[in-house]
């Protein structure tokens, strides 16, 4: 087991993109950031340099964190943010994880361009559950806006509108040739014939789900969110912004040039997205093209529509563990809680200029009725952790206020969300359902739920109003996968179970920065179990206080 040490400097560094260099927020002047490579059983020490004028935090997205919420990162969370001109190090030890997972920026919109993978191969002497492929790719899907995305939620925060879309897809920092002054700089990835690849596909974008798929190849799915999940085979991936899917593809076609593509699935009824496409190249070595292999134009895939919910859900749910697990099968915590978009009236006395949303109100987004707001002077970790009065309570709803026909065509007047930073307060140990039911208020939207410091295993989705009478029959309790983001299908629901075995605070909101800036979340206050290998660790001595 070794201690990997590693300098992050947070800077201004020039980007070109689409025919123009901007000043894009990047990680030792690399975008995407670096890759960090290490085994299960591994330390990482990284210390984070903020030399930009943003207050910043790192988060290590699906990093467990095991007793070490004060390395987890979410800004005002469980930290508050590194100031410019500070630094703080982040010193944490994966346990038990295998596979892909990524670390980006929890402050603002900052992981637009901060963000980078974490590779975690198997335990020193471990072997992978398949036969080693001869390489391993990551794949970074991504978003670029041709505006400092900063400026662009700051934008939409002050007028209630709802933010830019990006302008780009990006695979590896690069939106690839079907963009404008791209084409030179498409990513490319090389193999040689007959060869095996892993492909290690994570969505770092921020507002859109994304299909992923290379043409003419079939891929075969062996891992998710750093877990393995028992091979399945497909020509088409969905990922939620948060989640990792990674898949084994052979070079087993006719030697030439192959795209791989990435368009966004935007099942959201009547809201804006960019329907562009982003492209890179899967290169045979061996391609009879090789003397002009640039001007011979690649295979195109053939893409799902960006409305395809069938092929959304029938990939989502394919997944499952490798084998039997344990499922808590009794459960001690039951909640309901309703994930969905809404609106607030224009605050009396606030200018118009405000509420430039639909009809002259405001984007609001809720758990259970509450949009959650982020306290400005204590992180939540920490106040919990020295008792500091104030800074948020703990009667976050175990069920929605009202009852109504969440999918249905409901009347915004029956859901003006509250503000509030409501946490809800867990025991050690304590055996957890929450159904996550998404609600059709104003727009219908996926949500990509991620849950921090947790992998939770996902045991039914459907369509519609969850039914406790009659949906507990599809729920699976023998293979289901283990996860750390959720796909909340468009108009639907998902319920998922963990065990509250790792104490501090941990928030859980929709993975689509647009929907978080609305105060789609919400937060678990997990206490500290009797013994000391139960509870919180000591935080570091260079932890920062706001
Ligand atoms: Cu990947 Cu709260 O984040």
């Amino acid at each position: 087991e070794k201690t990997h040490y590693h300098d992050f400097v947070i800077q201004a560094t020039p980007v070109k993109r689409l025919c123009k260099t901007s000043n894009a927020i990047t990680v030792n002047g690399q975008y995407p950031g670096p890759t960090l490579e290490v085994n299960n059983g591994d330390t990482l020490v990284v210390n984070v340099v903020n030399k930009a004028r943003y207050n910043v935090t790192i988060h290590w997205h699906g990093v467990r964190q095991m007793r070490t919420a004060w390395a987890d990162g979410p800004e005002f969370i469980t930290q508050c943010p590194i100031r410019p001109g500070k630094s703080y190090t982040y010193r944490f030890t994966i346990q038990g994880q295998e596979g892909t997972l990524w670390w980006h920026a929890h402050s603002s919109w900052l992981r637009a361009t901060v963000y980078g993978a974490l590779i975690i191969h198997p335990k020193e002497g471990g072997n992978y559950p398949f036969p080693k492929p001869k390489r391993e790719t990551p794949i970074l899907l991504g978003e670029w806006w041709n505006t400092n995305p900063i400026d662009v939620v700051r934008r939409a925060t002050r007028t209630g509108a709802a933010p830019n879309v990006s302008d780009a897809y990006i695979i590896n920092g690069q939106p690839g040739d079907l963009y404008k002054c791209s084409r030179q700089d498409t990513t490319i990835v090389h193999m040689d014939s007959g060869e095996t690849n892993l492909l290690r596909v994570i969505n770092a974008g921020l507002n859109q789900q994304l299909f992923f798929t290379v043409a003419n190849h079939k891929l075969t799915v062996i891992g998710a969110d750093a877990n393995y999940v028992k091979p399945f085979t497909t020509s088409v991936l969905m990922l939620g912004p948060g989640q990792t899917t990674d898949v084994l593809i052979k070079a087993d076609q006719t030697p030439s040039r192959y795209y791989m593509a990435a368009r966004a699935y935007a099942s959201a009824q009547g809201a804006p997205f960019d329907n562009t496409t982003t492209t890179a190249i899967l290169e045979y070595n061996t391609a009879s093209c090789s003397s002009n292999c640039t001007t011979t134009n690649p295979i195109f895939p053939s893409l799902p529509a960006y409305n395809d919910t069938t092929t959304a859900t029938s990939f989502t749910t394919k997944f499952r563990s490798p084998r039997k697990v344990e499922v808590p099968t009794e459960i001690d915590e039951n909640l309901f809680i309703t994930v969905g978009l809404g609106l607030e009236n224009c605050p009396t006395g606030a200018p118009s200029s405000n509420c430039q949303g639909p009809n002259g109100t405001r984007f609001a987004a809720s758990m259970n009725n509450v949009s959650f707001v982020l306290p400005s002077n204590f992180s939540l970790l920490q106040a919990h952790h020295q008792g500091i009065p104030g800074v948020f309570s703990t009667d976050f709803p175990a069920v929605p206020p009202v009852k109504f026909n969440y999918t249905g065509n409901v009347s915004r007047s029956l859901w003006q969300p509250i503000r509030g930073t409501k946490l809800y307060k867990l025991k050690y140990g304590a055996r957890v359902q929450v159904v996550l039911q998404g609600t059709g208020i104003f727009t219908a939207e996926n949500h990509p739920i991620h849950l921090h410091g947790y992998d939770f295993y996902i045991i039914a989705e459907g369509f519609g109003n969850f039914n406790p009478k009659t949906d507990t029959s599809k729920f699976n309790l023998i293979d289901p996968p283990l996860r750390n983001t959720a796909s909340l299908p468009v108009n639907g629901w998902t319920v998922i179970r963990f065990v509250a075995d790792n104490p501090g605070v941990w928030i859980m909101h929709c993975h689509l920065d647009v929907h978080i800036t609305w105060g789609l979340a919400m937060a678990f206050l997990v206490e500290n179990g009797v013994s000391e290998l139960e509870s919180l660790e000591a935080p570091p001595v260079d932890f920062p206080v706001c």
